[in-house]
């Protein structure tokens, strides 16, 4: 019902091109949301989706966030999660030609989960991509059809967003008598102190901090995911206001003046609805378009501030 009522509001509040001034924006909605070529790479996409809803496997779900309003038992099989959970169609051709139009050359993907994001920014584009999901069988699957599919640009890291959005999130590290090994999940609490922004919602609770111990491994290279620059971030996993909000802080970090960020479900709740209210109020955000089924916001510091809401 909630969705339902801001569906209509969004018909009431939302354009087309017309009445666009901003040239960038007008150029965006005409030539990239408004394309009705039909491109190769959607092939791609439409094969990857067939061969998930041909996929008779029963999976064990580790659920996070918000979760599905639709799928509620732990066990899940891979076709209805294909059909119910992910990305539709219509908006993985979106994302697809996003990524040809801004000419996105790396992402980050928060939200795998069966990969069809991924695919679709990954089909017929030179893109280097990062993403993440915190299930382990599901991203098993993913992993499978990137394999299968010969999406060689893509890296896959399973696990939680609160934990891999630490600047210290991964160190090589050797142990006493051990060989050189890598231990994404070693954080220690001084390091956590002066690396992640003490203001910031996003904090670990001090119970989850691992302190330093005698036989520690000492850190050294850190290889953060918050040490690289995106072009475009799509956050689409916990779709919930303090956990929205917490991701869009810490990936501030990771924007370039052309980078977008694309939250998913912005109307999916009163909370969403008020984290891409405080999100489009950011400072740093120039630009935002509201898709309903996304919000889009850019950085372009030569860009006076406009929100615009625009039927796709
Ligand atoms: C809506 S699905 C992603 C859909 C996918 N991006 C697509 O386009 O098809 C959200 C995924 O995020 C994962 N997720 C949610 N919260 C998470 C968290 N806190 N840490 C890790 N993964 C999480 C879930 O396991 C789920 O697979």
């Amino acid at each position: 019902m909630f969705t339902f009522l801001a569906f209509i509001k969004f018909l009431l509040r939302s354009s087309n091109q017309h009445g666009v001034h901003s040239p960038f924006v007008y150029n965006l909605v005409t030539k990239c949301f408004y394309d009705r070529k039909k491109h190769l790479s959607y092939l791609i996409l439409k094969q990857y989706r067939k061969s998930l809803l041909k996929d008779e496997r029963t999976i064990r779900i580790k659920d996070f966030g918000a979760g599905s309003r639709v799928l509620k038992s732990d066990e899940r099989e891979v076709s209805k999660m294909a059909k119910i959970a992910g990305i539709s169609p219509k908006r993985a051709r979106l994302l697809n030609r996003l990524v040809r139009y801004l000419e996105v050359d790396t992402a980050l993907e928060l939200g795998t989960s069966l990969g069809m994001g991924t695919a679709a920014m990954a089909a017929g584009n030179n893109i280097k991509i990062t993403t993440l999901e915190g299930c382990p069988e599901t991203g098993k699957v993913a992993e499978e059809k990137f394999q299968e599919f010969g999406l060689r640009n893509v890296e896959l890291k399973v696990g939680e967003f609160e934990e891999k959005l630490v600047v210290s999130g991964q160190w090589s590290v050797v142990r006493p008598n051990s060989q050189l090994t890598t231990d994404n999940r070693l954080a220690y609490g001084a390091d956590f102190q002066s690396m992640t922004n003490r203001n910031s919602k996003f904090q670990i609770p001090n119970s989850q901090k691992k302190q330093p111990t005698t036989d520690s491994p000492q850190p050294t290279t850190p290889i953060s995911i918050l040490n690289t620059k995106y072009s475009l971030l799509f956050i689409d996993g916990n779709h919930q206001k303090e956990a929205t909000l917490a991701y869009f802080e810490k990936l501030l970090a990771t924007v370039h003046n052309d980078s977008v960020m694309i939250f998913d479900d912005i109307h999916w709740s009163r909370g969403m609805e008020e984290a891409w209210e405080e999100i489009k109020a950011h400072p740093q955000v120039r630009v935002s378009i509201d898709t309903f089924q996304w919000g889009m916001v850019f950085f372009r510091r030569e860009q006076e501030k406009e929100h615009f809401v625009i039927r796709v």
